[in-house]
């Protein structure tokens, strides 16, 4: 069993470690902010990721997990030393590497005997090849035998645990081969593909893989608009399409479009990086474009059906980017209420997981303990995030509590024939023109 030391405990790293640990290997977590290093150690999770709290605590109860601020006491005998900080995006889109570099700095100072690099952030094509040259740079001379491996995570939030000890496939760069072989030894109990490559093609297929997930999703949501003009179904269109081998059913799911950690991100980078060498991404630029107007699409809808936002009180369900997380980062419900209270409306709000990082960004924003209070005395109420325990609510009684009845279901959860026999003016996304109400 190997010796691994992991930079960073977001999602990522923490996610990594802990099934690292879980497949028998000695994994030290490493982090500089001291709070969360502290809340780890108290069993604390920094975020919600079904199943990760009790991975942990196995783990760590085992003897194969710890965590710590110090990197010479994280990297000590490491074998490998995965980097898995963050890459937030700069001012013009490009991934800001300082996280990064500062983990390939330590590993400069404190490491003196053969380690593999392996990089796991979502970083610029070429990073891998730049990560090498800081590390070489910072030795000034002295010798360390070291090799950097690209592989590239993808991982979903939510079901994160589940990504990682099912995945797809393991994908590996490096320009030598022997590393990326020991790096591939670690995967090997999870019986997947494993895909040797160059540290540049590893880093794009990262990149291709996000935004053509991505561009899928922008695409359904503009058949979405064409759909509402035609008084087609686009639920049922992409169910048409999806059993097309050739096409598949994932991601064609049309709504209120994509957010959280990674789309946007790296979406962007993707279109920096084309037009850094002289490309024009049209594509991703549309993609991009799709997926802003889908939430402006939402408030016009509203503001249509209300005659005006000024003084309404408007209720969103969801506030996460995605179901069974709460993380609220780039998230479409929170530009919506962003839009909604600049047009004068009073937004609240109901969230399973999300609430307080919601408050922490939105300060107006009432949020309520239930479904049945946002809906109390609201003028509208817009599913924004689709989670589970909003499929089966009680319609009726949100009909009788709310001012007036207008449903803007922008997650596509809900039967439309059943909302309008309640008796509300329900919309959806791309599912005809018709809105009914009694
Ligand atoms: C994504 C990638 O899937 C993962 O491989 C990568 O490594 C990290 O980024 P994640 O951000 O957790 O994972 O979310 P994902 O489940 O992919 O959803 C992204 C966004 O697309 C969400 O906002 C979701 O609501 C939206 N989405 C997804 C749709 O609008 N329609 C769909 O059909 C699918």
């Amino acid at each position: 069993m190997s010796k691994i030391c992991v930079i960073g405990t977001g999602y990522v790293g923490l996610v990594t470690g802990a099934c690292f640990a879980d497949l028998g290997n000695s994994v030290t977590c490493l982090d500089v902010d001291e709070n969360r290093i502290n809340k780890l150690k108290a069993g604390i999770m920094p975020i919600y990721e079904p199943g990760l709290e009790q991975l942990v605590e196995q783990n760590v109860h085992a003897g194969r997990l710890t965590f710590t601020t110090s990197y010479s006491e994280a990297l000590k005998d490491a074998e490998f030393a995965f980097i898995a900080v963050g890459t937030p995006s700069g001012v013009d889109g490009e991934a800001d590497l300082q996280y990064v570099r500062q983990a390939a700095e330590s590993i400069a100072d404190l490491v003196e005997w053969p380690i593999i690099v392996v990089n796991k952030s979502t970083v610029p094509v070429g990073t891998g090849d730049w990560v090498a040259d800081v590390i070489t740079r910072r030795r000034n001379g002295r010798p360390l035998e070291f090799s950097v491996v690209s592989n590239p995570e993808f991982l979903r939030e939510g079901s994160a645990i589940n990504d990682f000890m099912y995945p797809d496939r393991v994908v590996l760069g490096s320009m030598h081969a022997e590393a990326a072989e020991k790096v591939a030894r670690l995967y090997l109990s999870l019986r997947c593909p494993i895909m040797i490559t160059d540290l540049r093609t590893a880093e794009m297929i990262k990149y291709a893989s996000n935004a053509f997930l991505a561009t899928r999703i922008s695409f359904i949501n503009e058949i979405a608009t064409i759909c509402e003009e035609l008084g087609a179904d686009v639920r049922e269109v992409a169910r048409g399409m999806g059993l097309d081998k050739r096409i598949g059913p994932s991601f064609l799911d049309a709504g209120l479009g994509w957010g959280g950690s990674c789309f946007p991100k790296d979406v962007k980078a993707l279109a920096h990086m084309a037009v850094l060498h002289g490309s024009h991404p049209q594509l991703l630029q549309a993609v991009m474009d799709i997926n802003r107007n889908q939430r402006r699409r939402v408030v016009v809808k509203l503001r249509r059906a209300l005659g005006t936002l000024d003084q309404k009180v408007i209720g969103v369900l969801g506030l996460s980017f995605k179901p069974n997380t709460d993380d609220i980062r780039e998230a479409p419900a929170l530009e919506v209420i962003h839009l909604l209270e600049n047009e004068g409306a009073t937004v609240r709000a109901y969230d399973p997981q999300a609430m307080p990082n919601a408050a922490a960004v939105l300060p107006r924003l009432q949020l309520c303990q239930t479904p049945y209070e946002v809906a109390e005395g609201a003028d509208a109420l817009v599913l924004a995030t689709e989670w589970n325990e909003f499929k089966q609510l009680d319609f009726e009684r949100i009909y009788r509590v709310m001012r007036t009845p207008v449903i803007m279901d922008a997650r596509n959860l809900w039967e439309p024939d059943q909302m309008r026999r309640i008796g509300f003016t329900y919309f959806a996304i791309g599912r005809g023109n018709q809105t009914g109400g009694r």
